[in-house]
């Protein structure tokens, strides 16, 4: 079959990255579809990127449409533009220009696309349930390339093929991500601080984050995992109202709160916000080798 105009078909040196998630085999190219030795087939999506997820096994926690449309938004006004340097900056640090940088998680793809900004020659692979999120993340960057997958299953991934693993307020898979990382490699996972947002936590009724999650990552990790250093970045954000309501839209709390009440409760959509802390830990872990 001759794939459709227009398709970004996955690059060649994706499919150095990318396995049959049944059968572990490597991929190649068929159309507009990538097949394995034992003629298992994935889609590759009018938008670029591949479904490796079959059986409609999607994970609840997928992000949807509305969710990943607010995150577009806020993210585009800017408001973690520092975050998004101070990952570009660990990132040239870390990783070799011409790095494999796996994302798990990646939403949009903005967090990938300032990383692969500051590696010249390196390949970006965002992996995520939500086909929203995937359309995005697969245009996020010229570089970046994007497949459906849930990261709490073994990912379709060769082993110690990444130079990065990065993890940006998303889910986490330990074991895979030492499975998948090169012994030299790093994992730089973002966890937001329970000062994140603490203004609006209150009145908007979102989530506390608990005190300890640093701790209760650390502990998750260090079986496979040195902790090597964090950095912590706190500022303040000037918020309008609307972008208050995209937060929240784009947030767990999006399940329990309607955006119409937010909406009421931050006044009009031009009205300033006081300022609003974005706090954040960026954390850099080394994969232990075995028996050390
Ligand atoms: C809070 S967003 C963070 C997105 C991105 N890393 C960023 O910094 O903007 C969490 C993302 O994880 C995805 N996600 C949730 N559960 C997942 C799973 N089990 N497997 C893959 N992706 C998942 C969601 O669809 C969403 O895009
Ligand atoms: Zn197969």
């Amino acid at each position: 079959m001759p794939s459709r105009p227009g398709r970004r078909l996955p690059s060649d040196r994706l499919l150095t990255v990318l396995t049959c998630p049944l059968c572990r085999s490597g991929l190649q190219r068929t159309g507009g579809a990538l097949r394995c030795a034992a003629r298992h087939t994935f889609d590759i999506a009018r938008h670029g990127y591949v479904s490796l997820l079959t059986g409609g096994r999607r994970p609840p926690s997928a992000d949807s449409a509305a969710m990943i449309a607010s995150r577009a938004a806020f993210l585009r006004a800017g408001h973690y533009a520092p975050l998004a340097r101070t990952l570009a900056a660990l990132a040239a640090d870390l990783a070799p220009p011409s790095a494999t940088v796996l994302d798990a998680g990646t939403g949009t793809g903005h967090h990938l696309a300032a990383v692969l900004d500051a590696l010249p020659g390196a390949l970006g692979v965002g992996l995520d349930s939500s086909a929203p999120a995937l359309r995005a993340a697969a245009r996020a960057h010229p570089r970046a390339e994007a497949a459906g997958w849930d990261v709490w299953r073994p990912w379709p991934v060769r082993s110690g093929c990444a130079d990065l693993v990065l993890n940006v307020f998303a889910p986490r898979n330990a074991e895979e991500f030492h499975r998948i990382l090169r012994p030299d490699g790093a994992l730089l996972v973002v966890t937001p601080t329970d000062r994140h947002l603490r203004e609006l936590r209150g009145s908007l009724g979102l989530l506390e984050v608990d005190p300890a999650k640093e701790q209760r990552l650390r502990r998750t990790l260090a079986g496979g995992f040195r902790h090597e250093r964090a950095e912590r970045l706190e500022y303040a954000m000037d918020l309008t109202a609307g972008d208050v309501v995209s937060l929240v839209a784009m947030s767990p709390a999006a399940h329990h709160l309607n955006p119409e009440d937010v909406r009421r409760r931050v006044a009009g959509p031009g009205t300033p916000v006081p300022r609003v802390t974005a706090s954040f830990t960026a954390s850099v872990y080394r994969p232990r080798r075995a028996g050390r």
